[in-house]
């Protein structure tokens, strides 16, 4: 996929191109399009395009969506409470379109991998195109219901985005390293209190648990503020440790 981009952040994605590709800004001709891999491009009115590889934010932002996706602020900031290093093993659950998955596989990188576990078929799919997206090959995608899943090795931090997550306490307390990290992300606080005295009870301690204001702001020669619609509530994010440290 390549991704133009001009002045004023327009981004389209197209592939290799078999017709000319008609925008606002005019025609881009096919043959011109397709041969060159990186560079300037100019529509028949004249307005310019920056033809290029997309990196991973542009990537992301073009992923495929079945059920809602998790934020860029909530995925980077659970990949830091979650520790991820190069190599890690990590387990997210529900998949869903494979945001947070994705985002996941870039981080624990080749010598990693990522396991998405996903009950839905159809967004089972989206996971797998989304990680054909990336070029990921450190993504597995599974499709079952969290409580049928087993591994024989463990992993070295479990995600759980699912609205019960409360029911899965033990089944996740079986799959994760000892001394490693789960984080769970819910909207509500009623989800929030019940996973609390679950994983409690199930061999994990409550270390943090966040919530994350975003505020962009508007900045230009004429004003400086923050902008006027904010995202408001996202989600909760609840970070344990299995800690079994009397056993
Ligand atoms: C909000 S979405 C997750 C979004 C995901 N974090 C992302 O960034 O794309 C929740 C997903 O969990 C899946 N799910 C719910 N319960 C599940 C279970 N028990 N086992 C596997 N997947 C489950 C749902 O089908 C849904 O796709």
């Amino acid at each position: 996929m390549k991704l133009l981009i001009n002045e004023d952040f327009k981004k389209i994605y197209p592939d290799k191109i078999t017709n000319d590709l008609n925008i606002s800004e005019g025609v881009i001709k096919k043959e011109e399009y397709n041969k060159i891999k990186e560079g300037l491009i100019m529509t028949h009115k004249g307005k310019n395009f920056l033809l290029k590889n997309p990196d991973f934010k542009d990537l992301m932002f073009s992923i495929k969506r079945g059920p809602q996706i998790i934020t860029l602020k909530d995925a980077g900031f659970i990949a830091s409470q979650l520790g991820l290093m190069q190599g890690f093993r990590v387990l997210d659950c529900g998949g869903g379109s494979g945001a947070i998955s994705c985002f996941f596989a870039n981080i624990v990188g080749s010598k990693g991998e990522v396991v998405s576990v996903e009950k839905n078929d159809k967004f089972f799919e989206i996971i797998k195109s989304n990680a054909d997206l990336f070029g990921f090959k450190n993504i597995k995608v599974i499709n079952k219901d969290l409580s049928d899943y087993s591994s024989k090795k463990l992993f070295d931090a479990i995600n759980l985005d699912l609205p019960n997550p409360w029911d899965y306490s033990s089944k996740v307390n079986g799959l994760l390293k000892n001394g490693s990290r789960l984080t769970v992300y819910v909207p509500n606080t009623t989800q929030l209190t019940h996973s609390q005295l679950e994983f409690s009870t199930k061999g994990f301690k409550l270390e943090h648990v966040f919530e994350l204001m975003l505020r962009e702001w508007d900045v230009n020669d004429l004003v400086c503020h923050p902008k006027f619609d904010m995202l408001g509530h996202t989600g909760f994010v609840m970070c344990f440790r299995k800690l079994e440290v009397n056993k």
